[in-house]
């Protein structure tokens, strides 16, 4: 079964500094996710804070909330044919070093905290983090 889905994909601080949000860019349009919305904007170490409050019993939770702060950011709605698990499949796993050839974290990912990519884990969730960059 596929279904046209939509979710979220921020291009991170890492990647926005090297100047490769339109390589980015291209990479999920090459493979039919559509931009459907995109801005770039630098959010605060609160909002970082609540975007990713699903994490905040992890060890890891502060210096993750400073990082995605630390720099602007592009975030996306992403459209198409199962894009959850589409945008997954082309982000590759979380840490650059698991990643498998050519995916975005492999190409482009520095490490496990600068991996370049966030996409959203569930449709569910992909609800919830569209609304929270792109509802008024
Ligand atoms: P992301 O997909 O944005 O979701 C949460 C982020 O936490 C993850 O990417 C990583 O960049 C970051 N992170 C830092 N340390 C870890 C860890 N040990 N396990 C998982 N994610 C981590």
């Amino acid at each position: 079964m596929s279904s046209i889905e939509q979710t979220l994909s921020i291009i991170k601080p890492d990647a926005v500094e090297r100047n490769l949000a339109e390589d980015i860019k291209g990479i999920f349009i090459k493979n039919n996710l559509n931009i459907v919305n995109s801005k770039k904007i630098h959010i605060t170490k609160d909002e970082a804070s609540e975007f990713y409050k699903v994490h905040q019993s992890k060890p890891f939770y502060s210096d993750l909330c400073t990082y995605l702060s630390s720099g602007p950011i592009v975030v996306m709605i992403l459209e198409g044919k199962n894009a959850v698990l589409a945008n997954r499949k082309l982000m590759g796993s979380t840490n650059p070093k698991e990643a498998e050839e050519n995916t975005i974290r492999k190409l482009y990912g520095i490490s496990i905290d600068k991996n370049s990519v966030h996409g959203s884990d569930s449709i569910e969730n992909a609800k919830k983090e569209i609304d929270f960059f792109f509802k008024n």
